[in-house]
């Protein structure tokens, strides 16, 4: 594009200058993608294991995206939900088609999905139960978004910092702890909020022992399970939900977002058969919520996505990413544990080094390859699910170079 150095020192000073503080972004500004990579403003490249935070799934600019994109822009871009249009009728069909779910509620983000999810956890228990039922049931180390109610659910402190009074309600429960979520799990609990494998908090997967008995208690103290799929869910771990790595447990709402619009903003709450009403008339809404060119692309990203075919290509990527860090590992001895499932991977970094994620996320930055850290001490990998072999082993040859600078 023959755009020059300062063009670039010059957005990265305006966007400093603009922005509020809580992101402090890298002096990078991206131009464009393809597939796996980035270029700046320089022509730098970038070969992206982060695929954002685990949203363009589908990689860069997929052409099939690009053309149903182009195609519904052409047509139309919004209408109010007072009338249908095609895409979101047919996505949430199409979701319906392929999952648990018998009613969808659309809208533009993690967090939003997961305030649907609180609400018609409530009003179910609002219209069925004592007032007393009316708590839900969080974990340490969850996120599940940054509205008023989506932090208070978050059962990490670092994040409601500043904010109180928060909405009260939630319970927050250690991580995988059976006991201490028997003793959390009385009779006031209307709703138990999980991330099957936690993402924020650290790649950590519940056990699936675990979540057969969460559901197997959530039946009898008649306590709705959701879960939040947000990073975990569309096809990253292999299956289209992570919770159908575990055997016959089947949730009452799932929230999705992140990767569904492969790069444009959109969230959904599905819901079970049991929930189809309790949004009554004008309970809940959302302007944007369903909005026909967001959904004629997640149309295209979904239906890639539950193909059995797709899956268990991921399944395979997964295994070769983790054999190909485990052999870099063993050569270089810098992470703990390596642990995820798929295409969901974390690598915590051995205790001697001290937690410097943040370091170790600039010099593969150095090396021209975006990663990702979750917490102080794990590097996270969240490739697009596109991802070929020879991208997984470039990727591999840079974490290899970046990690020289560190032991
Ligand atoms: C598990 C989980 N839930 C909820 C959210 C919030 O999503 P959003 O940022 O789209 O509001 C995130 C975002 O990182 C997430 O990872």
């Amino acid at each position: 594009m023959g755009l020059s150095e300062s063009n670039q020192a010059t957005i990265v000073d305006l966007g400093h200058k603009s922005y509020t503080p809580n992101y402090k972004p890298r002096d990078i500004v991206f131009h464009s993608g393809r597939g796996s990579y980035l270029r700046d403003l320089d022509g730098n490249e970038y070969l992206d294991l982060g695929s954002g935070i685990g949203v363009n799934c589908l990689g860069h600019r997929h052409p099939d995206i690009v053309e149903a994109l182009n195609e519904q822009a052409s047509r139309l871009w919004h209408t109010s939900n007072i009338y249908f249009s095609e895409p979101p009728v047919r996505l949430a069909a199409e979701i319906i088609d392929k999952t648990f779910a018998e009613k969808i509620f659309f809208c533009n983000s993690g967090a939003e999905a997961n305030e649907a999810a609180i609400k018609v956890a409530r009003k179910f228990a609002h219209e069925n139960y004592a007032p007393i039922k009316r708590v839900i049931v969080t974990f340490e180390g969850s996120f599940h978004g940054r509205t008023i109610g989506s932090v208070a659910a978050t059962a990490q402190p670092k994040y409601h910092e500043g904010f109180g009074p928060l909405p009260g309600g939630f319970r927050y429960c250690p991580f995988n702890d059976l006991n201490s979520f028997k003793e959390a799990l009385k009779e006031d609990v209307c709703a138990v909020l999980l991330e099957p494998i936690q993402g924020e908090g650290g790649i950590r997967p519940f056990s699936e022992e675990f979540l057969i008995e969460v559901r197997k208690l959530c039946d009898e103290n008649e306590s709705l399970l959701i879960f939040d799929e947000i990073q975990c869910g569309m096809g990253r771990t292999g299956k289209l939900f992570a919770y159908e790595w575990a055997q016959d447990v089947e949730p009452d709402i799932v929230t999705i977002a992140k990767a569904l619009g492969g790069g444009l903003p959109i969230g959904a709450t599905l819901l079970s058969g049991k929930l189809q009403n309790t949004l009554s008339l004008g309970s809940h809404g959302s302007t944007f919520g369903g909005n026909p060119v967001c959904c004629a692309v997640a149309n295209v990203v979904f239906k890639k996505l539950s193909s059995t075919e797709f899956l268990s290509n991921i399944c395979a990527k997964g295994e070769y990413l983790r054999a190909q860090l485990t052999e870099l590992n063993e050569r270089m001895g810098f992470f703990e544990e390596i642990r995820g499932k798929g295409l969901m991977i974390g690598m915590q970094i051995h205790k001697k080094y001290g937690d410097i994620a943040a370091q170790v996320m600039h010099s593969c930055l150095l090396e021209g390859l975006l990663v990702l850290q979750s917490g102080s001490n794990v590097i996270r990998l969240l490739p697009a699910l596109t991802i070929s072999e020879d991208e997984i082993r470039s990727g591999i040859e840079l974490i290899g170079k970046a990690l020289k600078k560190h032991v």
